[in-house]
């Protein structure tokens, strides 16, 4: 299973004071070399993590495979066409949201996304489609063609241990089964933690997970730590050391 890091929530840190730390470049320099198939980022169209600068700055120094999640929008598709990270994801983006709320709507909204499809295809870029598991998204998304489907994993994230999130990981897994056999690669994401990654791995369709509030929430406390035993050094001389 790959994992592809998704580091949003290091910009998010940065914008809370607009300079210059955390630097997420930095942060997906050590998400690759801790073993990270790739880097996920959101660049929203409020710009509220993410800033064009950053995508640059990843597309100059990621190893893997770096990918952009964006809405079907003009200004996305302008900026992707400029950065040309290897693979683009496409999502619904609602400006109050707090974090993607759903997968694409493909009955309604299908013919504006087979236009960016088409647009990205010819812009050299793979496309992803995030789409929610249910048999009617997944077959008109393998209608589209496009390279890689990512299932929401939202609902499976929310459910409570039991009977609920073996019902929705049961909805994953059939609709994995349903977009590998129409020929998509099948990625999942959305409220993966470390309680709930393991069940998401056990489904064989699914090649690679998008994974970043978990992370980086674990990330902040697993590095407290050392982040004041360090600064305690630099007020007090070695003898604060550990
Ligand atoms: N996949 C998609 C399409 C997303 O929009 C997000 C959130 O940016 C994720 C995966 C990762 O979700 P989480 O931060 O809950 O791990």
């Amino acid at each position: 299973m790959r994992l592809s890091v998704n580091i949003d929530h290091v910009a998010t840190l940065r914008q809370a004071r607009k300079g210059r730390d955390p630097e997420p470049v930095t942060a997906a320099a050590l998400a690759e070399l801790a073993g990270g198939h790739g880097i996920t980022v959101h660049l929203r169209a409020d710009r509220r993590h993410m800033q064009e600068r950053d995508l640059y700055l990843l597309r100059e120094t990621v190893r893997r495979t770096l990918n952009v999640e964006v809405a079907a929008t003009p200004d996305g598709l302008a900026v992707m066409k400029a950065v040309k990270p290897d693979q683009v994801t496409l999502v619904p983006e609602r400006p109050e949201e707090l974090t993607t709320e759903g997968g694409l709507d493909l009955l309604g909204r299908r013919a504006e996304v087979a236009e960016y499809l088409a647009l990205y295809r010819e812009a050299g870029i793979t496309v992803s489609l995030f789409i929610n598991p249910d048999a009617a998204s997944v077959r008109a998304a393998v209608k589209l063609r496009p390279a890689i489907v990512e299932l929401n994993t939202a609902e499976y994230g929310a459910a409570a241990a039991g009977a609920a999130r073996d019902a929705a990981l049961d909805r994953v897994r059939e609709a994995a089964r349903l977009a590998a056999k129409g020929g998509l690669a099948v990625h999942a994401g959305h409220d993966l933690n470390y309680l709930n990654a393991g069940g998401i791995a056990s489904v064989g369709e699914i090649v690679e997970v998008s994974i970043g509030h978990a992370l980086v929430a674990r990330a902040a406390l697993t590095g407290i730590d050392a982040a004041v035993r360090e600064m305690l050094a630099r007020l007090n001389g070695s003898k604060e050391e550990a």
